[in-house]
């Protein structure tokens, strides 16, 4: 089976069918997701958050990168595989970005996701000229969490909108195949949405975007504690599973299993 590529992706955005995207960090979830029908699988560095239990996504190695991506890449098959670049991997100089971006495609991803506007644009242009497609990450950008004082809304004054969309645009330029946006109102990704010709993945971002991306874990409810807005939970996973152990503990305690 042929893996969803950038060129349809876009084409999805041309005759205006939505995108979904979902996180997922190891084979068998992504084997769940991917026959679910999603487009994109993104190994986040989330995962720093969800599955090694930080605070934030700072911690996140290129090696543990490259570990969730080739578990995720073994369990899916259709879907476009993007792995984030963990921070530090690609900020200050442009050869050791490549140099890590092309491990993590060797992994098993299809394209990379960095977070930035304007202070990236040289490294998506050598990233994407040298054949590993992009996308941009915009809005909060959650390896800034200390510069963004914590994990906020951004966009919300005039100057920082356009801000936002000049990075949008000049992302674009240099290359990107797909911008996500997080936590941005929904005015201004909706305005950014029109004017790209790449696709916009929103989270909390609204529904004008072209797709949506919601960490698997939230949507599936196994953080019950994390319910910011945007996130919609489809499961009462941690009840759910805690009552099989629950179960499964009781049987065992009265010789009922096995
Ligand atoms: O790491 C991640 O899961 C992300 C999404 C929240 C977009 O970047």
């Amino acid at each position: 089976m042929k893996n969803i590529s950038i060129l349809d992706l876009q084409e999805k955005k041309e005759k205006s069918e939505k995108i979904t995207m979902l996180t997922a960090y190891d084979a068998t979830f992504a084997k769940i997701v991917d026959q679910a029908g999603v487009d994109m699988i993104l190994v986040g560095d989330s995962l720093g958050m969800v599955i090694q239990g930080e605070p934030n996504t700072l911690s996140v190695s290129l090696d543990d990168m490259a570990y969730h991506t080739r578990a995720v890449a073994r369990g899916a098959k259709r879907a476009h595989i993007v792995a984030d670049m963990p921070f530090m991997t690609y900020q200050h100089d442009i050869k050791e970005a490549m140099l890590n971006a092309s491990k993590l495609l060797k992994t098993g991803a299809h394209s990379v996701k960095l977070e930035g506007g304007r202070n990236i644009v040289s490294t998506v242009k050598a990233l994407t000229e040298s054949g590993i497609p992009v996308t941009g990450h915009l809005g909060l950008t959650p390896q800034s969490v200390h510069a963004l004082s914590g994990f906020r809304k951004q966009g919300r004054t005039e100057d920082a909108a356009k801000r936002i969309s000049e990075d949008a645009l000049m992302l674009e330029k240099a290359g990107a195949y797909a911008i996500v946006l997080e936590c941005v109102p929904d005015e201004l990704a909706k305005q950014i949405t029109k004017t790209l010709m790449i696709p916009t993945i929103g989270i909390g971002a609204g529904p004008q975007c072209d797709g949506q991306v919601l960490v698997l874990y939230d949507l599936l409810g196994l953080n019950p504690e994390f319910k910011p807005s945007f996130v919609k939970q489809y499961l009462n996973g941690a009840a759910l599973i805690q009552q099989a152990c629950e179960a499964y503990v009781t049987e065992v305690k009265q010789r009922d299993f096995p």
